[in-house]
């Protein structure tokens, strides 16, 4: 595994649970190693917040006096010094994995990584290693959230049985749409989708063995956008361990208002959910970057 201790979805910290907010309080926020340090002022210069500090050219960098209650543990000092020298009580060098330059994408294999990505609509009849799942969310989790907050929690319905069963869940809430006049909108659009469950076609969850749900505390800020960065991530991620997925809009929007898939979901109390992919096997290989609107730029 080399030098570094790969951070497994459940250790949110070198130290975890009550380990790490002991140690938290009584050590120092950082601790820099003066045979390593080259006084170069990197990490007080990157440093978000402006919570470290160098004296003069000669000193040692440290926290600055409300460093301890203003970082967010963002590692940015420990991931850009260039001598290993700072090593911060939430990660150390030796657990961060030195960046591959040799691994970085270069932009034409950027721009054609990012424009094979597709919504995966038709599945394998073949259910996904726990495992895999698991390895897969924990290459998600890596996405950016608004002042490292992390907030995003995953509900993997793994159960296929248990997947149609909300996706019925989803059918009567689309259904009951159809019978509101005042949701004319919903009805233009859903009606293909309700037509076509009911000739047992699943145009809901497409016949995905697997759903991933993500949600985070209700009044967590940002918590939207880090799921959607995170199942995000998830989509895009998923080909490279031979998966496929799709963004469920419909899952996300009955779980805003149907109480009967809320129930089933049964997320922690002031949980929201906050957006949901189907996941599975591809059954297709597409063989074309399919074509999209220019964009429309302004300049100010
Ligand atoms: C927020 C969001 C919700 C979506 N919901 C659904 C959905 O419920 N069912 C579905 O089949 N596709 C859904 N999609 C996939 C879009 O239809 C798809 O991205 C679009 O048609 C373009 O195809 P591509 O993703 O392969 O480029 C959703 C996409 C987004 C971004």
């Amino acid at each position: 595994m080399g030098e570094f201790e790969l951070q497994m979805p459940h250790k949110r910290n070198s130290l975890s649970g009550d380990d790490y907010r002991k140690d938290y309080s009584t050590m120092s926020l950082f601790t820099v190693d003066e045979t390593k340090c080259k006084h170069d002022g990197i990490c007080a210069d990157i440093c978000p917040r402006g919570l470290i500090e160098m004296k003069d050219d000669d000193s040692l960098p440290v926290p600055t006096s409300v460093a301890e209650e203003m970082c967010s543990r963002c590692g940015h000092c420990v991931a850009v010094c260039p001598h290993g020298a700072l090593s911060h009580t939430a990660m150390t060098p030796g657990q961060c994995p030195p960046v591959r330059r040799e691994w970085l994408l270069d932009q034409e294999r950027v721009e054609h990584f990012l424009r094979s990505r597709r919504s995966i609509r038709n599945y394998k009849n073949k259910k996904v290693d726990r495992d895999l799942l698991t390895k897969l969310i924990d290459i998600a989790r890596f996405g950016p959230t608004g002042g490292n907050s992390q907030p995003v929690q995953w509900r993997v319905i793994y159960d296929t049985e248990e997947v149609q069963r909300l996706s019925e869940m989803i059918f009567a809430w689309l259904s009951q749409c159809m019978n509101d006049p005042e949701q004319e909108n919903l009805i233009k659009k859903f009606s293909h989708t309700v037509a076509a469950w009911e000739r047992g076609e699943d145009r809901i969850s497409r016949g995905a063995p697997h759903l991933i749900v993500t949600h985070a505390p209700k009044d967590s800020p940002g918590a939207l956008s880090a799921c959607t960065i995170a199942l995000t991530y998830l989509e895009l991620a998923s080909p490279s361990l031979g998966l496929g997925a799709c963004w469920s809009g419909f899952l996300h929007e009955a779980s805003k208002v149907w109480a009967p898939l809320q129930k089933a979901l049964s997320l922690p109390e002031e949980h929201e959910c906050f957006g949901a992919m189907m996941i599975g096997y591809p059954k297709y290989a597409y063989q074309r970057l399919p074509l999209r609107d220019e964009p429309m730029i302004s300049w100010q």
